[in-house]
């Protein structure tokens, strides 16, 4: 039992001494609820926060999308004098046999002095050219996005480690990638452009997997900062768009010519439609459908209904899916080899042969992309001649012998110099993911929100995948109609564009989380447990209440907001930060619960308060406007959008108040 000697003020919320913040609110609808007192963590250090106080709003002629793909980014932008046209980004260099796609390989390299040197084909290629000795120096980075997902205490000194085993913070690693992007779109944008333009009439839209936390998007956005792309006070000039929710825009509007529809077609890529199923009529009446963004790190799920006649989008099931992209295969592949050659073989001839081993990689994303479920023969990736030679010097032997004493029937060895992968073997390396994906878009076809629904988009990279697509035909074939975009895996990146251009197409959404606070209620016999009973000046209270701002997939609007006051308990004092909560159950009662953790922190800067008026100024920490329990500062929080949001006012002088959330200093 823990004992305070402040007291609680009525309709308002004060901040004592000891760090602790007692108060009341008002509930969404603006009215005030009986007594209540915030519990309070000490104030925070840092200062790296999401801060999206109103500002002027910036005049945008030109929206510029980034996708940050785990394995491929690109970017993609239109002019809001001419939305209806989306230009993709120019190819800058490179490009691979057997693999044509818009989007560049999401690689880094930068120099052993840790500055930028190259981004995409450039810097992969120009890694697998150094020389092995001096390749050891340099700093080179891919499919460095999946460890902002599988980080739970994401922070800004958060690291990634180099393949040569050198860490650098994420948040540069990031930086310099969207510098990048920066720098190229800008320079394409300003070739295209008839007038000049400024830096600030560019909207910028970054996308991320729908099933990211707010630490993740918290973090884009700070990394956008350090990039240069905006400035941080100018937070609306950056857009974070969700992956799946971009593509639906985008699949919303798609006329019949422009899909595949697999239910009237055989699996292949780029054939003709025979046009029998009106896809366009019935789509528009049908309205509500599953996106599933299958990209390279996740597979990602959003249903969608489209509201008539606005044509605006409802969100109805929370985001969902999971780390199942397509380097599972990738990853599949690389366990067979050590299976078949040894794991430390393949960890020291990844160190010590990292071109060679850049140029097998290749190899197999070739030939990953032309397996499909009707092929009957073999496929074959070459084996790079340093591979079986470092493998004849290290073992002993050559890889031929080692395939044959592995007992892999399903991969066999040509005298050419490849391996050659049974259709046996190409299965067992995609069903692990495929299985994955399909038990995901299951589950989520069952859910009572989704039952019923006729039309699941298939999109992203991997959606292109023969394997991937006869599997969710067969196993939801029957259920509903699965749709492929054309150019399926740039379907992000034009929906990013259409994001940008208008934001509020996205009407409601569901949120991923309970959040809330931690509250003290009056203390109730019977229905409080002891060891949450707290006196205070005699009276009882129970302290640790989660006094909920939104419950899990709570449907949420655009615009909706949940206020609460606050009121500051010194005089003078400058600043209130309340510790917020979260959980993805909304079974819970106390922020002690299980599954319950806190996640973030709002603060509130508070302005000097004005003098009353017609008063002398009394001086002394501008104890003005009747005592600090008369100020009462009004938060207001938004979480219908794609990151959640705090404004602040002070209701006395009806000056705003700075006021930020962060997520990223737990
Ligand atoms: N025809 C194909 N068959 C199999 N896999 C494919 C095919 N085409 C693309 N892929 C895979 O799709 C992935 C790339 O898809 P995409 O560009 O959508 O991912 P990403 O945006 O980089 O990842 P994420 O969205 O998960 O961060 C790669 O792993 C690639 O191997
Ligand atoms: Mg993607």
């Amino acid at each position: 039992m823990k004992h305070f000697n402040a007291s609680c003020l009525e309709r308002s919320a004060f901040q004592t001494d000891s760090g602790h913040l007692f108060g009341f609110y008002h509930n969404a609808a603006g009215g005030m609820n009986p007594q209540r007192c915030l519990d309070q963590a000490e104030p925070g250090e840092r200062k790296h926060t999401l801060d999206l106080t109103p500002k002027m709003a910036c005049p945008f002629s030109v929206v510029v999308a980034i996708d940050f793909g785990t394995t491929s980014s690109g970017y993609a932008f239109s002019f809001t004098q001419d939305s209806e046209a989306i230009h993709m980004m120019k190819r800058w260099e490179g490009g691979d046999p057997g693999v044509a796609n818009q989007k560049s390989p999401t690689c880094l390299l930068l120099t052993p002095e840790v500055r930028f040197h190259s981004f995409g084909f450039a810097a992969r290629d120009f890694y697998h050219d150094l020389d092995p000795e001096e390749a050891r120096h340099w700093l080179y980075f891919d499919k460095f996005k999946m460890k902002i997902h599988s980080t739970s205490d994401l922070t800004m000194e958060t690291e990634l480690e180099a393949v040569n085993g050198r860490r650098v913070r994420a948040i540069e690693v990031f930086a310099h990638a969207l510098h990048f992007f920066r720098e190229h779109a800008l320079k394409e944008v300003k070739d295209q452009s008839s007038s000049v333009l400024e830096g600030e009439e560019i909207r910028w839209v970054i996308t991320v997997p729908a099933v990211w936390r707010q630490p993740a998007k918290q973090f884009m956005r700070e990394a956008a900062y350090l990039a240069g792309l905006v400035s941080p006070d100018c937070p609306e000039q950056l857009l974070i768009a969700l992956e799946p929710e971009a593509a639906s825009i985008y699949c919303r509007k798609l006329r019949l010519h422009q899909v595949i529809d697999l239910s009237v077609q055989p699996l292949t890529n780029g054939f003709d439609l025979d046009g029998s199923r009106p896809f366009d009529s019935s789509f528009r009446q049908g309205d509500r459908y599953v996106v599933a963004d299958c990209g390279g790190g996740t597979v990602d799920l959003t249903v969608h209904q489209i509201e008539q006649p606005q044509g605006t989008l409802k969100e109805l099931y929370k985001a969902s899916g999971g780390p199942y992209g397509a380097v599972g295969v990738d990853l599949a592949f690389e366990a067979m080899l050590c299976q078949i050659f040894g794991e430390d073989f393949i960890q020291s001839f990844k160190a010590k042969r990292p071109a060679a081993w850049v140029d097998l990689t290749i190899a197999f994303e070739a030939r990953k992309r032309t397996a499909s479920p009707g092929r009957a023969n073999a496929l074959n990736i070459s084996l790079p001649f340093s591979f079986i030679d470092y493998y004849k010097r290290h073992r002993g032997q050559s890889v031929e012998a080692a395939l044959r004493r592995s007992n892999m029937n399903i991969v066999k060895w040509s005298s050419q110099g490849m391996l050659r992968l049974t259709q046996e073997a190409m299965n067992e390396l995609f069903q692990p993911t495929i299985i994955n994906i399909v038990k995901h878009i299951e589950e989520l076809m069952a859910k009572p929100e989704v039952r019923g629904v006729r039309f699941l988009f298939l999109v992203g990279g991997f959606a292109e995948s023969p394997m991937l697509q006869r599997a969710v035909q067969k196993a939801l074939g029957r259920t509903c109609r699965i749709i492929i975009p054309h150019d399926v895996g740039l379907t992000i990146l034009k929906g990013a564009v259409l994001f940008g251009l208008d934001p509020t197409v996205v009407r409601v959404r569901r949120c991923p989380l309970t959040y809330g606070v931690g509250v003290l209620n009056r203390f109730v016999e019977g229905r409080h447990p002891r060891d949450k009973l707290l006196v205070k000046d005699g009276r009882e209270w129970c302290t640790d209440i989660l006094d909920r701002f939104v419950s899990v997939d709570q449907s949420v609007a655009l615009g909706e907001a949940v206020r609460r006051s606050y009121t500051p308990a010194r005089l003078g004092q400058r600043k209130i930060i309340i510790n917020i909560y979260c959980s993805a159950t909304d079974d819970v009662t106390y922020i002690s619960d299980p599954g319950v953790r806190k996640c973030g922190t709002i603060t509130l800067d508070l302005p000097e308060p004005l003098p009353p008026a017609g008063a002398a100024a009394r001086g002394g920490g501008g104890g003005g406007g009747g005592g600090p329990e008369r100020r009462e500062i009004r938060a207001t929080m938004q979480f219908g959008d794609t990151e959640i949001k705090v404004t602040a006012v002070d209701i006395m002088s009806g000056r705003s108040v700075r006021a930020s959330i962060d997520f990223l200093s737990n």
